[in-house]
């Protein structure tokens, strides 16, 4: 396959490297099951392209897979770790589920909104940081926690919060 530059992204994507990480990836499975690759081609391209997947993506992503475009489109919007549209430079994933609910994450999530002054499914206006609402990350024994991009952060107070917070580019 040719290098593939798709308008309106900013990084090319699948060039040599790319296609090397997947490659990789679809490797480890049988010749018949490149759909099993699938999961992490996406998180590979997702983070090629600033933290979300375009709908162009998924379509080349499934040519290159040799599957159907409806098969990526449901696995990407089935989980919350896609993101189907752009994002902040760093993305703030906070659990609310049960025990995190137990143990503050109310309390947390009020503090984000009165520190960053948005709520849940936004993004700070200079496009810092996006919060976003998930369903248990199983790290209940830290409730109430959070994902700061890679990173799980958990017993979480405000002042860890504003700590972390300050940390951030
Ligand atoms: S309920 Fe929050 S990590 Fe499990």
């Amino acid at each position: 396959m040719n290098d593939i530059h798709l308008t309106g992204d900013k990084l090319p994507l699948f060039n040599s490297d790319l296609r090397q990480q997947i490659d990789d990836w679809m490797a480890k499975y049988p010749i018949d099951q490149k759909q099993s690759a699938l999961i992490p081609s996406l998180h590979i391209l997702q983070e090629a392209n600033e933290g979300w997947l375009s709908e162009d993506v998924m379509r080349a992503l499934a040519a290159y897979l040799d599957i159907p475009a409806i098969s990526v489109f449901e696995v990407a919007t089935f989980y919350s770790m896609f993101e189907l549209s752009p994002v902040g430079k760093n993305k703030i994933n906070i659990c609310t589920n049960i025990s995190c609910q137990l143990n503050g994450s109310e309390e947390i999530v009020a503090h984000f909104k009165q520190r960053l002054g948005i709520g849940l499914g936004e993004t700070t206006d200079d496009g810092k940081i996006m919060l976003k609402e998930v369903e248990c990350l199983g790290a209940c024994c830290g409730a109430p926690m959070m994902q700061v991009n890679r990173d799980y952060h958990e017993n979480l107070t405000a002042d860890k919060v504003d700590q972390i917070l300050g940390e951030l580019e």
